[in-house]
């Protein structure tokens, strides 16, 4: 698919397998066996295979949640220097000393004077278009988003979405609409009293977005490839049905961003 001038293409980092049998091995090893939630293993593969090609001198992980993609990270690049983030570092079941970690959203932190190949490995479920945004701004050169659903119900908006010229409509049960209301109000009455405010929380909740073409620019300018990952299929079909044919909400493919 052509956007503008960037070529969005599939393409499979390990056609030969060549880091197939190492992750494979490691996988077996891995310290939390139940990672429902987080990445499965056709997401990880994905990971290990993109940090053992790039060999990145940093990689930042956000959306850590158990700590699993960051073993990983860790497994893939041992001379790295890796820093998790999540805004609830209590799941953590996976710790290494290895690791930098900051209950925070990344948005807020002040990156500067980032090393050459510096790798953002996003899976916090944040809006991908405000992240590519925010990873130009800090200055990474490579971003990992897992997740490429461009499905209306997906929990939030893609590079696919954005690629497909979609806009995204959130689908919020009753429940989270009536907590919505409460903590909108809560906001409004805080304001009759002139009182700052933050919406981050109702912002947070509310992910509605649209398409804009001025962000094709944006990824004109700045991007230099975006790839779709794909996998080896026959050997996942195989030896991982139920993974590989849950397909969910979340996309079976993870995206691999190169910017300029
Ligand atoms: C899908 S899980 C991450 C799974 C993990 N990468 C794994 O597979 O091992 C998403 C995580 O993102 C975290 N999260 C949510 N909003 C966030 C934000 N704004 N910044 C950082 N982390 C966030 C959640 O607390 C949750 O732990």
């Amino acid at each position: 698919m052509l956007i503008g001038k960037i070529n969005y293409k599939k393409t499979n980092l390990d056609k030969n397998n060549k880091y197939l049998k190492d992750f494979l091995n490691i996988y077996d090893l891995r310290p939390i066996k139940n990672n429902i939630g987080g990445m499965n293993i056709i997401h990880l593969y994905n990971l290990y295979c993109v940090i053992r090609k790039i060999k990145p001198t940093m990689v930042v992980e956000s959306g850590a949640y158990k700590g699993l993609s960051s073993w990983f990270i860790l497994k893939a690049s041992p001379k790295a220097k890796v820093y998790c983030f999540d805004t609830n570092l209590n799941q953590l079941e996976f710790k290494s000393k290895r690791i930098k970690y900051f209950e925070r959203d990344i948005k807020n932190f002040n990156f500067y004077n980032l090393p050459k190949k510096s790798l953002l490995v996003l899976d916090d479920h944040q809006n991908q278009i405000e992240r590519l945004k925010q990873s130009i701004l800090f200055g990474f050169n490579y971003i990992f988003f897992d997740d490429d659903s461009d499905d209306e119900n997906h929990d939030f908006y893609t590079i696919k979405h954005q690629m497909k010229k979609k806009k995204f409509n959130h689908v919020l049960s009753i429940s989270a609409i009536i907590k919505n209301f409460i903590i909108f109000f809560k906001l409004m009455l805080k304001k009759v009293f002139n009182q700052f405010i933050s919406y981050t929380n109702l912002e947070y909740r509310l992910r509605d977005y649209n398409y804009f073409p001025s962000n094709i620019l944006l990824i004109n300018k700045y991007v230099k490839k975006i790839y779709s990952l794909k996998i080896n299929n026959k050997f996942f079909k195989k030896n991982y049905p139920n993974i590989y044919f849950n397909k969910k909400r979340n996309g079976t493919n993870q995206t691999l961003i190169i910017l300029k």
